[in-house]
């Protein structure tokens, strides 16, 4: 999956947010590479700095130093082929969920006829195809979410952000909904930005995982997960995936 073409570089990446009560410093020179088609995870408590460091590779926050490249590339504001999704689903409950997957065309003014076979395949992939004039309120917490996975899927992003996607949703949904991004990413093979704080998700899930600490937002170790793929849940059960949660916990000091 891994080769020398670098997706996104981040090199002594610092910010710091300045607002009326004083500065915050969300990120202390952190360094990370993600090679094109590979999985990373950002672990870390909550407020390490995580979802910042996201949003200034997805161009949605700038940087207060450093160096941050995306397919090589200065990040500079927004990207075409740079899909992102939050927690929450950003569903627009008047539009059906087909019409919630056809908006970017016309954020983008791509044709909106070009993209509606791929948005149904996606949706029955998911099996969701019978939802696909359904209104997001129809639709459970988990639906949604996968609705909003197809959505960004439908536009073949070369690099997928994912801030704690599945974050607000149970236990049991939320592994399938990882084993569900595992198969959308073996077919299409972007790289993934995974930021998650738990620990078994993002040794399961990655190729290599970056512990973040509150020091504060400093990338404490990069790991490698040498771990067999297609990953399968009986994997969670083995001596070797308990030893890099348990590595990995430690840093932590959790
Ligand atoms: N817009 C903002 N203004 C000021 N401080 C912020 C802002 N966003 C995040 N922070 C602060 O920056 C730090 C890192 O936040 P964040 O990146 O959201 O962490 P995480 O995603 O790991 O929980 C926290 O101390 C948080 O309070
Ligand atoms: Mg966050």
């Amino acid at each position: 999956m891994v080769n020398n073409h670098q997706a996104v570089t981040v090199r002594e990446l610092s910010k710091v947010y300045v607002g009326r009560q004083g500065s915050v410093e969300a990120l202390r020179e952190a360094t990370l590479d993600v090679p094109s088609g590979s999985f990373v995870s950002l672990v870390g408590p909550s407020g390490c700095g995580k979802s910042t460091l996201l949003k200034i590779i997805g161009g949605l926050i700038t940087k207060t130093a450093g160096t941050v490249l995306v397919d090589g590339r200065e990040v500079t504001g927004p990207q075409s082929g740079v899909g992102i999704m939050f927690q929450t689903p950003v569903l627009f409950p008047w539009r059906t969920i087909l019409q919630n997957l056809l908006l970017p065309t016309e954020v983008y003014g791509l044709k909106k006829e070009d993209y509606v076979d791929k948005c149904l395949k996606l949706l029955d992939m998911t099996g969701l195809s019978q939802f696909s004039k359904a209104y997001p309120r129809e639709l459970s917490g988990g639906m949604q979410q996968r609705a909003a996975l197809c959505r960004v899927l439908a536009y073949d992003p070369e690099l997928l952000l994912l801030d704690e996607p599945f974050g607000a949703l149970d236990e049991f949904t939320r592994e399938r909904m990882n084993l569900e991004v595992l198969r959308m990413w073996h077919l299409n093979n972007p790289a993934i930005v995974f930021v998650t704080h738990n620990v078994g998700e993002a040794v399961f899930l990655s190729d290599t995982v970056c512990v973040m600490t509150p020091c504060p937002g400093c990338v404490a170790k990069i790991i490698e997960i040498d771990l067999p793929r297609p990953r399968e849940v009986t994997l969670m059960k083995t001596r070797r995936y308990a030893d890099y949660v348990f590595e990995i916990r430690e840093i932590l000091g959790v």
